[in-house]
């Protein structure tokens, strides 16, 4: 065993989890097993609840602004973990990645523009666009031999015909696990350059990469196509600190980074939390071994699964993960129709995943599994599954 202890079976009820404590509130049963919203059932670094502790202690919460140290620890983890280099003064602060990406198509785009996304992907992409009353557009991924891959023909099609203003990347993607190439990078920057489509790339996966992969940071295509990019970074999934709403948002172009400061103070956020500040610092300057470690632990979750799903359930095919602790079940040989499929996911297995459906209709027949849990837990998840269909006669 290394230094920490992912096994460690923490109790999360009754502490205002929304992952625990919330099954009742939005409708499932109550003893259902959660294993749906991204956090993880693991402590942030000890460094991290020190920094926060220290904080706590001193009493004072008053306003407060990232200083020199808060920037070095987040350029120095940058260029060792993504070989970029990132320019310190060109960072915003938000409260999270989904509030830039709403203020960004509000500054980027008008009434009726299209927004492109890749379905199946994060469900808040297309909310944002219809909350913001941009016109959706779908560009479905391709899925062939159990990979998902750009369509790149069709991306550029829907691009011309839909007056396309803004792309909405997710890398890696949540929830096909994909760690898109620098080569599909590339291409992606190509087509959005000629159509003049503004990109946005939210990288909050970034440190969730197995070790056969490798993560390309849109940022470091660098020139036009930075220039032409926001690029959405976060502490908050790598270290479990997504209540305490952090983002670190990188904005090449000077006028449009100081439309993005007025969008944000325009909506009363000047500020930042002072303890998302803190976690942050502490996070990028203390974090490596104890990520080193925990990437290693969901490694053998992943493998616990493929094995899990060979020999007991072989109808359910595990979409081979290249990053993310999310993975993707494509369960559409189980000879059950999505409505079916969940029902007896929630109501028979008792497990609360969030169904592939609410990713788009080509999520129809997957199920999203979090793996950021100790063994335990995805062992009797994966039992209670087993049980379910052997029920209903599918294993
Ligand atoms: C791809 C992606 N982007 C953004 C978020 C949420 O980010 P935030 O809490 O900073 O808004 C998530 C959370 O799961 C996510 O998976």
């Amino acid at each position: 065993m290394g230094k920490y202890n992912f096994d460690e079976i923490i109790e999360r009820k009754n502490t205002n989890s929304l992952k625990y404590d919330w099954a009742v509130k939005r409708g499932k049963p109550a003893d259902v097993l959660p294993l749906w919203v991204a956090d993880m059932d693991f402590r942030t670094p000890k460094e991290v609840t020190e920094a926060l502790c220290a904080k706590a202690q001193h009493g004072i919460f008053g306003y407060s602004e990232p200083a020199e140290g808060y920037f070095d620890a987040l350029t120095a983890w940058f260029e060792k973990y993504f070989g970029w280099k990132p320019d310190r003064n060109k960072f915003v602060l938000s409260c999270g990645v989904i509030f830039a990406i709403c203020n960004l198509i509000e500054i980027l785009t008008k009434e009726g523009n299209g927004v492109i996304i890749n379905q199946p992907v994060y469900y808040p992409f297309s909310e944002a666009v219809r909350d913001n009353k941009r016109k959706l557009v779908v560009s479905e991924l391709k899925y062939a031999e159990g990979r998902y891959s750009i369509d790149f023909e069709d991306f550029e099609k829907k691009i011309t015909e839909n007056n396309v203003k803004l792309y909405i990347l997710c890398n890696p993607h949540n929830p096909v696990g994909r760690v898109w190439t620098r080569q599909e990078l590339e291409r992606v920057s190509e087509i959005c350059l000629k159509h003049n489509v503004f990109v946005i790339s939210d990288e909050i996966h970034a440190d969730f990469v197995y070790s056969k992969y490798k993560f390309t940071s849109y940022a470091t295509l660098g020139g036009e196509a930075l220039k032409n990019a926001v690029i959405c970074t976060a502490p908050t999934k790598t270290f479990n600190l997504a209540g305490l709403h952090n983002s670190n948002i990188y904005i090449e172009d000077d006028g449009l980074r100081a439309a993005y400061i007025k969008g944000r103070d325009k909506r009363g956020y000047s500020q930042s939390n002072i303890m998302g500040i803190v976690a942050c610092e502490a996070a990028y300057r203390y974090g490596e071994e104890w990520l080193g470690e925990l990437l290693t632990y969901l490694e053998g979750n992943v493998a616990f699964v493929r094995e899990y799903l060979k020999e007991h359930i072989p109808g359910i095919s595990l979409v081979e993960p290249e990053g993310t602790y999310l993975i993707w079940l494509d369960c559409s040989k189980l000879g059950l129709n999505d409505r079916e499929l969940n029902d007896l996911v929630l109501n028979k297995a008792k497990l609360w995943l969030d169904a592939g459906s609410i990713f788009g209709k080509a999520g129809n027949c997957f199920e999203r599994v979090n793996i950021a849990c100790p063994r335990k837990i995805l062992e009797e998840a994966f039992d209670r599954l087993y049980n379910a269909l052997k029920e209903a006669g599918k294993v």
